[in-house]
Order: structure tokens, then sequence, then C-alpha cells
């Protein structure tokens, strides 16, 4: 799987953790996260065990006992061992994610499918290992702000269609010209 192109550990190098850690330092990100924090933090509370997906150096933990993080770039798991020293951190690509099924009673992947070039296989995978709860988010095109890096992006209507019975979805309006959608979907 390809993004723009490119190999995503080519993409997610060091200098994109440079990069991430002036766009965290945003007010409008900062804003975002809170908010997730807000609404996650509630949401996860009765599960024991969480994978974050896509996590970078930066994994979001609720205090569940056993949490694990994964992502494909070896640099954004190098860095993160450096902030989080006992942290589980795992390399590993969301598209066949290393765990058997049901193994997990939650799983998340935030700010991370965006940067995927499809999203059904990443959904089917999350879904695949979680036994409960499950929580991504999205970033949602609209007229000021078109990404166009992947055709699902310009056709969100495909998403939210596909989740429109089961979801509760938070939009986290704070990122100035574009939406953040929060997706939370009991398995
Ligand atoms: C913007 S960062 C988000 C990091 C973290 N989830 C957060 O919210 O701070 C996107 C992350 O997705 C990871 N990523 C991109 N494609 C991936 C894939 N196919 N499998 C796993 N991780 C991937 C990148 O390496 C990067 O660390």
């Amino acid at each position: 799987m390809t993004l723009q192109g490119l190999d995503p550990r080519e993409v997610w190098n060091e200098r994109m953790v440079n990069r991430l850690l002036e766009i965290f330092d945003y007010q409008e990100v900062k804003k975002v996260i809170e908010k997730h924090y807000k609404v996650l933090t509630p949401y996860f509370a009765d599960c024991k065990s969480l994978l974050d997906v896509g996590c970078g150096f930066q994994p979001r933990l609720y205090n569940i006992p056993e949490t694990f993080g994964i992502d494909v770039s070896r640099d954004m798991l190098t860095r993160g061992r450096q902030f989080h020293a006992h942290f589980p951190f795992i390399h590993g690509s969301a598209y066949k994610l290393p765990f058997k099924g049901k193994m997990f009673d939650g799983s998340q992947s935030l700010g991370a499918m965006r940067h995927m070039e499809h999203w059904q296989p990443v959904i089917a995978e999350l879904k695949r290992v979680t036994k409960r709860k499950l929580a991504f988010s999205l970033l949602i095109c609209n007229e000021k702000h078109q990404c166009g890096k992947y055709q699902w992006c310009n056709s969100m209507d495909e998403v939210t269609s596909e989740f429109k019975n089961e979801v509760y979805s938070v939009p986290l309006r704070d990122l100035g010209d574009f939406e953040n959608m929060l997706f939370l979907v009991e398995v």
C-alpha cells in the first residue's frame, strides 16, 4: 500500500517526526486532542486492553492496564520509545495487524487513517482484532479545504453511510478550515 505513491515507512521519517512535534504545539490541534480525551476516556473506561493503531510517537493513553501501540514507521517508534520508555510499541501495518482475532477490548486509530490510501481494509482489521469498542478519526474535506489526497477523502458520504446505523460521531470543528470527525463503533 502506498502513500501518495511512496512507501509510508519513507514518508514517516525523522523529518516528519520534527514536523509533527511542531503541529502538536498548535492551539487548534491541542484542542482537538483534548476533545478526543474528553470523549474517549469514558468510552474506553470499561476496557481492560486497548490497541492504538498508527500511534506514532505519542500513543493516546487512558490508564488501561494492557495498552499497546502499533505503527508502520520505525522512526516514529524510535522517538516514541524516547518519550515513553516502558510503553509496548510494536512495528507493523494497519493493513495486516499481527494479532489474533478479538484480542483487545478496544482499539483506536486517531489522526492516522487519513494518511492511508484505503479505509475499508483498515476498518476490517480493526474490527477483527477488537472485542467491543472501536474509535477512529477522519479528517473531512469541505469546500474550503480539499486535501484531495485520496479519492475517499473527497467523498466522505461513503464512509459516513457505512457507519450510519452504528456510529456515534462527534464533529470536532476546531481545525480551522477543515473538520475532524470521531467515529465510535461498537463492534
Ligand atoms: C499524524 S500521525 C498520528 C499519530 C497519533 N495517532 C496521534 O494522534 O498523535 C499518523 C501516524 O500514522 C502512521 N501510519 C501511516 N500509515 C500507516 C499504516 N499503514 N499502518 C500503521 N501506521 C501507519 C504514521 O507512521 C504516523 O505515525
